[in-house]
Formats: structure tokens, sequence, C-alpha cells
């Protein structure tokens, strides 16, 4: 007997959101129709990222776009994509995006109460080259009335609402987290229906894992604490060394970090004090899921969720992962 060639009953990501939105008593709407929107973005960001359309874009037989334009690059098609559909969701009041040095203040009469930071694709070295890239993305509610400003994203990220990335890897996965105690859930994208189904529910990360990801080219400039626990990592006095992966994507290091257990690091270097990572959009969002999935996440002194933000796109160390990892890394510290 053969099955039957769909489910006729998917929990799509629409379906789970509003499944949340009903079971909150004093729910709006606006989270949900604020997650629609993300999503549409998110689902044209990725058929840009597989280079769907591309005989659009370049004509059939050659390389110049059909309208004669320069093909827009992707990290600008995919932040244009983030703040239009965030503005056009009447749901967001400020836009904190790694592409823009300031805030973006949305137009009075399309105002709602939420504050997105995003990276709209992140891992640009990446692009090029075709390897994983993501979105990444943090909601705060706006707590202080009047108009929005600079001051109202500054905000630490235990104050978040939701956080979620999407990975365009070799699929595409939307994982998502909203509110404290809730965990984390992950939709895969089904292309033959453009949804996005719930396959992997309430993600935990392991409690250890046995891989280490950081960017080993920069050890010179490393702490010696840190120095040293790489070399434990990878010459254990006792049992087996840990293996090495390094992406150069944090969405896909992170998220493999999720699945698979371990530690991903982009700590302080000589040159860079703070790191590289961008403490509004890439590791507040990624701490609050990592938290929610049973891990932790810190700068090396003191969780990273705890950070008073100073300015919008302030860097910080970075390093995030399976609970017992990151509470080893941290005896290693100074
Ligand atoms: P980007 O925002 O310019 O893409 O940079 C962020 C990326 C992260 O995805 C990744 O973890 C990191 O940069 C890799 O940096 P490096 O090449 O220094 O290892
Ligand atoms: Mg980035």
């Amino acid at each position: 007997q053969q099955g039957p060639a769909f489910d006729v009953n998917a929990m799509t990501l629409t379906r789970w959101v509003l499944a949340q939105q009903r079971s909150a008593p004093d729910a709006t709407g606006d989270l949900t129709q604020l997650l629609n929107s993300i999503q549409t973005a998110v689902k044209a960001i990725q058929s840009a990222v597989r280079k769907a359309g591309i005989a659009k874009l370049h004509g059939i037989s050659g390389d110049v776009n059909v309208q004669g334009e320069q093909v827009k690059k992707l990290d600008i098609l995919s932040n244009d994509l983030f703040v239009n559909m965030l503005k056009s969701s009447f749901t967001t009041c400020l836009l904190v995006s790694e592409e823009n040095t300031s805030v973006i203040e949305v137009e009075t009469e399309r105002r709602g109460k939420y504050i997105v930071c995003f990276d709209p694709l992140d891992g640009s070295s990446n692009i090029d080259c075709l390897v994983s890239v993501g979105s990444i993305f943090a909601i705060y509610k706006k707590v202080t009335g009047g108009n929005p400003v600079e001051a109202d994203a500054l905000r630490p990220g235990r104050e978040l609402v939701a956080a979620g990335y999407a990975l365009y890897g070799s699929a595409t996965m939307l994982v998502l987290a909203i509110g404290k105690g809730n965990g984390v859930n992950g939709f895969l994208y089904d292309p033959s229906i453009g949804e996005f189904i719930l396959t992997d529910p309430n993600l935990r990360i392991p409690e250890r894992g046995n891989i280490f990801s950081v960017n080993e080219g920069y050890f010179a400039e490393w702490e010696s604490g840190l120095q040293k626990y790489v070399q434990d990592k990878k010459a254990p006095k006792t049992g087996k060394a840990y293996g090495a992966r390094y992406v150069g994507s944090m969405v896909a290091d992170v998220h493999r970090t999720i699945k698979y257990g371990g530690i991903f690091l982009y700590p302080a270097t000589k040159s860079s004090p703070n790191g590289k990572l961008r403490l509004l959009y890439e590791c507040n969002p990624m701490a609050y899921i990592i938290t929610e999935a049973g891990g932790l996440a810190t700068n090396g002194k003191i969780p990273t969720l705890d950070i008073q933000p100073t300015s919008i796109h302030q860097r910080a160390p970075c390093f995030l992962g399976s609970r017992r990892d990151v509470e080893e890394l941290l005896t290693y510290l100074k």
C-alpha cells in the first residue's frame, strides 16, 4: 500500500506561529504578522542565494541583465527585502541592520511596537564561492513612550521577545526561539510547496560535544588561556582529541553546534580587542537561541545576554555551545 504523496496535515511555520498566538491570551497577532514578513524575506533570499531565476537576471544567453542594469549584490538585495517586508508589516518602529550605519526609523503611519535587529545575509566572504550563508534576527518590544530612538535598541539580550536565524545550506532551515522557556524549533523549507515545515521540534544542544570551531589563523593573537584551551582540545593529556570544523559563516557554525554539540569561538584578538561579531544582530540572537536550547553563551566574562549595549554596531567576543564545553573553556580564560 502506498502512503499519501503529501502530508495533508503538515505543521507549517505559519500554522505553528498562529498556534502560539492563540495560546497566549493577550497576544494581538502583531508578532505573528512580523514573523510572517520575515518568513517572506527569507523565502526570497533563499531563492536568490540558490540562484533561482538566474536566466532572468543574466539573460538567457549572456551575463548582462535583461534590463541592462547591474545585477544587485545578494547582501544588498537581502537587506532591501528585510527592510521592506518589516516596514510593510505595520508591526515595527525601529530597525537595526548590519548594512545600515544608522538605525532605520519606520514612517509614522506604518509603525508598530517591535524593534528588529538583523544581519540580512551573514557570512559575506562565503557568498561568491557558494558556501552556506544565513540571516539572523533579534526582536525587542519597545518599552518607552514617544518616538523610536536609537536607545530603544540598546538593550541586553535578556529582554528579547524572540530571535531566529535562517540557514541557506544544503537545504534551507529557519530556527526560531520565542519567549523564555519555550525552547527552540526548526523548520525545514520544502520548495515543492513553498512552506517551512516543523521538522526539528524542541531542539536541544548536547550537554557536551567533541567539535571545536574557531578561526585558528589568529592563534598568535589570542590570550594565553585560550591558546592553552585549543591546544588541549587538539592534543589532550587523556581521552580523544576534538574534531575541528569552521565554515566561517556564523549561522552554519552555530547550527552545527546546536545539532552535534561542541563549542564555537570568536575571541578577542590583539588587533580586534572585542572580536569581530556584532552584539545586537549576531551574538545576542545566537546567545538567546543557544540558551533556550540548553547551552551557554558568554563573552568570556559574563553571559552574552547580560551585556549592556552602548552602540548599535558594537562587537563582542563570542563563545557559545554545549554547556559543559563552555564551562570548561571558562576555567581556562582569565
Ligand atoms: P560578515 O557579517 O561580514 O559576514 O562577518 C561575519 C562572519 C560570521 O558569519 C563568521 O562567524 C565570521 O564572520 C568569520 O570571520 P573570520 O573570517 O574572521 O573567521
Ligand atoms: Mg554579519
